[in-house]
This record gives C-alpha cells, sequence and structure tokens, in this order.
C-alpha cells in the first residue's frame, strides 16, 4: 500500500469516528490527565445536545461545572478517588444543563493508558437517565406512602380485632353441674365468626355460634352488629320480647320460657307499673327476627349462620333453632350424633325461611359442640376437606379429656388438616357437658 492511499483510508477512518461520536445519543467527553485539573480537550455533539453547552466553551475546563446545588457530595468523592486511583467508574449523579435544568447524568468515566501504562486520558461518556430516575423516585414515594398507609390500616385492624374479641365472652357462665368452653380462631385480624354463652334469667342460659359470610371488615362488622342483636339486654336486644298486660294474669302455667322475666322476679309480680316485663323469645323466632332486620344484602352478598339455644338449667332442656350453621354434635355415651336440622336456610337468603325449633333433653355425661364450618370445610394438599365423619370421629375419641382440651384437639386438626398448616378459615367451636353427678 503506499503512502497516499494509507493516508486516504486513514483520513476515511478519522472521518468515520466523527461522525459516529456526533451520531451518538450519549455525550461523549475526553479529559486531558497529565494537565493540571484534567481539562476537556474533546466533547461530542452528543455532550452539547445534553447539557446545552457548546463545546467551543467548556474546552479547558474541569468537568464538574455541571455540578450544582442538588449533586451528591459522596458521589463526587466516588469519582475523585477513582480518578486518583486511575480506575474505571460509573455512577449516577444529578447535573444541571446550561440553562439551570437538573437532570440524571450516567457517567462512565474509563483510564486511557499510553504506550509505557501511564494514565493520558479519561474518557466520560453522559447519558440522560431523567425520566428512568424520575420514575424511580415516584415509585420510590408511593412506596413509603403505601406502607404508611398499610401500617396505618394495620393499626386500625388491629385496634377493631380487640373491639371485636371484647363481645366474646371473657369467661364462661359458673353453672353447678355444667361446663362451658370455646375457641376462637380467625384466620385473618378480623373475623366472621362469633359466638356467646349468656344468662338470660337465673334459670336459663342463652348461647350462640354465628358465622358471617367471608372475612375481613365488612364480616367483622357485621358480626359485632350481630352481637349487640343478640346481646341479653332487655329492650334492647331481640332475645327478649315484652310481654302484653294483659297476659300477665295467666302467664307460666302453658310456657315454661315465659316463668321469668330477666330481672329474675317471677312474672307475676306486676306490683311496679315502672317494670317492664318480658319474656325469652323462642329461637326460632329470635332467628326469623334476625331474618327480618338482616336480609342479604345484594351488593356484597353478605349473609350470615347461626345456631341459637336456650338452655334449662333446672332440667337440661336445650331448646335450639338452626339457620344454615353446621348441625351442632351430641355426644352421647360414645356416639357422636350431629343433630337436625342439616339443611336451613341462612339467615336473610329468603323472606320467611320458617325456621324450625328442636329441642334435647340432655343427660348427664352429655356433650354439646357447636362449631363454625371452618371446622369442617378446611382443605389438605389434596383439595379433600377435612369433613364432618373426620370431626365426628375426633369427638368420639375425646371422651377422656375435659371439654377445653378437647376443642384444643379439634383445632391442632385443623392445622394439621391444612395444606398450609395454618388455618384458613374463621374457625370457632362452642362446647358443654352436662357433668355426671
Ligand atoms: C468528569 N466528571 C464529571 N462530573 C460531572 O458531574 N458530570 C460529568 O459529566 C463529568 N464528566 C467527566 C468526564 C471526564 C472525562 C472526567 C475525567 C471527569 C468529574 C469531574 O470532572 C470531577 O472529576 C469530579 O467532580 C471530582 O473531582 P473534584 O470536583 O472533587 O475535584
Amino acid at each position: 500500500m503506499d503512502r497516499t492511499s494509507m493516508s486516504d483510508g486513514w483520513m476515511a477512518q478519522l472521518d468515520l469516528q466523527d461522525r459516529a461520536l456526533a451520531a451518538t445519543s450519549e455525550g461523549i467527553t475526553i479529559s486531558d490527565a497529565r494537565q493540571p485539573d484534567q481539562p476537556i480537550i474533546y466533547a461530542n455533539a452528543g455532550f452539547e445536545r445534553l447539557t446545552g453547552y457548546q463545546v467551543q466553551d467548556i474546552l479547558g475546563r474541569n468537568c464538574r461545572f455541571l455540578q450544582g446545588p442538588g449533586t451528591d457530595p459522596t458521589t463526587v468523592a466516588q469519582i475523585r478517588q477513582a480518578l486518583q486511583a486511575e480506575r474505571e467508574i460509573t455512577v449516577e449523579i444529578q447535573n444541571y444543563r446550561h440553562d439551570g435544568k437538573p437532570f440524571w447524568n450516567r457517567l462512565s468515566i474509563t483510564p486511557v493508558r499510553d504506550e509505557v501504562g501511564q494514565v493520558s486520558h479519561f474518557i466520560g461518556v453522559q447519558s440522560d437517565i431523567t425520566t428512568r430516575k424520575l420514575a424511580e423516585e415516584a415509585l420510590q414515594r408511593t412506596t413509603q406512602e403505601l406502607a404508611r398507609t398499610t401500617a396505618r390500616l394495620k393499626r386500625n385492624l388491629r385496634a377493631a380485632a380487640k373491639i371485636q374479641r371484647a363481645w366474646l365472652p371473657k369467661r364462661m357462665p359458673k353453672v353447678k353441674g355444667v361446663q362451658f368452653s370455646y375457641t376462637f380462631h380467625p384466620c385473618e385480624e378480623l373475623a366472621g365468626d362469633s359466638l356467646n354463652v349468656f344468662h338470660l334469667d337465673e334459670n336459663h342460659l342463652g348461647m350462640y355460634t354465628l358465622d358471617v359470610s367471608g372475612h375481613g371488615v365488612s364480616a367483622a362488622l357485621l358480626s359485632v352488629t350481630l352481637n349487640r342483636w343478640l346481646t341479653p339486654t332487655p329492650g334492647q336486644s331481640c332475645l327478649f320480647n315484652q310481654r302484653p298486660r294483659d297476659l300477665d294474669q295467666d302467664e307460666g302455667v302453658k310456657d315454661r320460657h315465659r316463668e321469668m322475666n330477666p330481672r329474675g322476679r317471677k312474672s307475676h309480680h306486676t306490683g311496679d307499673a315502672e317494670t317492664h316485663r318480658y319474656v325469652l323469645t323462642p329461637p326460632a323466632q329470635v332467628l326469623e327476627e334476625l331474618n327480618r332486620q338482616f336480609p342479604i344484602d345484594p351488593e356484597t352478598g353478605q349473609y350470615f349462620t347461626i345456631v341459637y339455644g336456650i338452655l334449662d338449667l333446672r332440667d337440661h332442656t336445650f331448646r335450639y333453632a338452626n339457620a344454615g350453621h353446621p348441625s351442632i354434635v351430641l355426644l352421647r355415651l360414645g356416639r357422636a350424633l350431629p343433630c337436625p336440622p342439616d339443611a336451613s336456610f341462612p339467615v336473610g337468603f329468603v323472606p320467611k325461611p320458617a325456621y324450625t325449633e328442636q329441642t334435647l333433653h340432655l343427660e348427664p355425661g352429655d356433650r354439646l359442640y357447636f362449631y363454625s364450618d371452618g371446622v369442617v370445610e378446611a382443605v389438605n394438599g389434596e383439595q379433600k376437606e377435612l369433613g364432618t365423619d373426620r370431626l365426628l370421629n375426633e369427638l368420639i375419641g375425646h371422651g377422656d379429656r375435659s371439654v377445653q382440651e378437647s376443642l384444643t384437639e379439634v383445632v391442632s386438626l385443623v392445622e394439621k388438616w391444612s395444606e398450609t398448616g395454618r388455618i384458613e378459615d374463621d374457625v370457632s367451636l362452642l362446647a358443654l357437658e352436662i357433668e355426671a353427678p
């Protein structure tokens, strides 16, 4: 190759490099490492587009003129140290354009060595990453906001769960010859399940377990409202009916559950004109009243199931009605019998459900278990439900355990059965035992 053609080729290559450097959207700068303060000796058109500075105005200057009040001094120090150590470095640094507008610069600086290995130049490559950086900042702000909101919601949920738990019985009524026990495991902090046992009058205990469809806030709000409705406060709940005065004369004889008013006086007491008199509402009527008050919500589709019963402490007769709740189980002489009805409408499903009242004559040694569907509908890894039969077998095996132990065993059965080892639905159980003499 002759000299002219070599020179032509070399010129053509330089021209190509120039055009390539001018065309790239990245800024490219070269500084002289041997001169004091490493001045810029080259900047491409991309740098002009990026920063708004004209090349002729910045040649001979150190590139720090791009920095400003928002530039992080730590990043600047990292660059300084890398240059001193003659190391390559890549940083993201806030810079300012000629018009003062800030932008985010992804800056890579690479040392260039001469033939004897001395660093003669540094090449800087600048890219505008403002859009990505702003998006990241916005995301970070949103994440922080979300974390704050989540923390606030959690605090509120915990507070609400506390209020809900306050409706659970603190202790079971102490009644001679009858043992009560319950267990309550919400699957989330707020539960749709609820239960209670309480004195209605000196001879009668009322009790219920209920399960609002779904979980979380709306289920818990409805279950708390229902607790309020089922509070044994005459005049303020559906558990008592106001007694018409003209019935005072022939009270008691016809219906045992009309014998007492809830203040413990015999209902034939009529002396006090101010005394309102109440009679216990029969269980089926309680459910029918609830059905009137709580029709299914067409928007949320929320409804609930409930068993409500009244235990007569004198002869251990148990009258109850069931609205779509799992059947209560009677454990008697080593046999577990689910008590009808098995199929009845949950509360609010139909306008006139006609709930039926059932009566059990409990005997010494009998146990009654109430449970929510979270117990039998727990599914294992093969999507198989625990089922009623497995529960009944389990209960039969608990003959030698206390009522409380028996409930604890059922909960651990549900936990073991569940695929996740955790309780996935609200689980509540209530049990009573008529003690053997
Ligand atoms: C730089 N520097 C630099 N700084 C910056 O904020 N934006 C930039 O685009 C560049 N570009 C750049 C290119 C090249 C080739 C070099 C060698 C350096 C860094 C800047 O010039 C200086 O080195 C740092 O500010 C650290 O040194 P001081 O300011 O602490 O002395």
